[in-house]
């Protein structure tokens, strides 16, 4: 299907925070969140992003998704630089772009059926006629292993792997290019887990959907992703294919991430 065409690159991207000053007299503190990162996506596969708390991962996810600007660099979408577009020229492109995050509790409005939560990006993005809304929440709830009913009720309803899947269908319904899941399963009991990876697979072969899967979890990156980047203080210390990385991890930070346990 896909002939190693890239479809996100980075090019020397970084991200700078600075901090408040504490006093008169000292310097303000920078944080380098992304420092000089550089990396090529490939079109219809999945790219992990892995290290430890703090170490860029959803800051590096914000500045790909043109939802920061970066401090320095480039990040291309199909060639396109995303910081040359003009505002309204960004908005159409992040159609192309929809997030799953970690907490499958916090991220669907307990308020409103699973209709209205699933319909929220076509609401948003696309003019759909009220049926035709319905039927493609239905088939969407569906493909991620819902039932028709389940539009009725409301999040409390379900389990934390439920939700993930109602969250994941969310994702799916405007048909995005790129899916940047920011630990998605890391919320979920390890049993469920490994199905919620699964469905993610599955999607992929029947849709061709890029991920961005980020992850402080090296066993769910081994399960899922094609290419990996090793972050740790901003900067990328090792990237290769999965396989190579986590049968042959060549930095000792990715030495000292390996030693958890493989779990699937
Ligand atoms: N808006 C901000 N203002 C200031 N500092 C920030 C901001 N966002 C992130 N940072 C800092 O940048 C660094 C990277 O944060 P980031 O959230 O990207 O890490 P992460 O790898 O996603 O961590 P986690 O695994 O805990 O989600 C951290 O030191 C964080 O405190
Ligand atoms: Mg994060």
């Amino acid at each position: 299907m896909t002939n190693n065409e890239t479809i996100v690159e980075a090019k020397s991207l970084s991200k700078f925070y600075r901090l408040p000053k504490e006093s008169l007299f000292k310097k303000p503190e920078v944080i380098k969140a992304v420092n000089d990162v550089n990396f090529k996506i490939i079109k219809g596969k999945s790219f992990g992003v892995v290290g430890e708390s703090g170490s860029g991962k959803s800051t590096l996810a914000r500045c790909i998704m043109g939802l920061e600007r970066p401090t320095a660099g480039e990040v291309k979408i199909n060639s396109v630089d995303i910081f040359s577009l003009s505002a309204n020229e960004l908005r159409n492109m992040r159609k192309q772009f929809q997030m799953v995050f970690q907490d499958p509790f916090g991220s669907l409005n307990p308020r409103k059926k699973i209709l209205s939560i699933i319909a929220e990006p076509l609401d948003v993005l696309e003019k759909v006629k009220k049926n035709d809304r319905r039927s493609r929440v239905i088939d969407t709830l569906k493909s991620v292993g819902l039932k028709e009913t389940d539009i009725e009720k409301f999040p409390h309803e379900f389990s934390g792997g439920q939700r993930q899947r109602i969250a994941i269908a969310r994702a799916l319904i405007t048909k995005p290019k790129i899916i940047v899941a920011d630990e998605p399963v890391s919320a979920l009991d390890v049993s469920v887990q490994a199905q919620v990876l699964n469905l993610l697979q599955d999607l992929q072969d029947s849709f061709g959907v890029t991920y961005i899967l980020i992850s402080h979890d090296l066993a769910v990156v081994k399960f899922v992703c094609d290419d990996v980047i090793v972050m740790n203080e901003g900067k990328i210390v090792e990237s290769g294919s999965a396989k190579e990385i986590f049968t042959n991890p060549k930095h000792e930070y990715t030495k000292t991430l390996l030693e958890a346990v493989p779990r699937f």
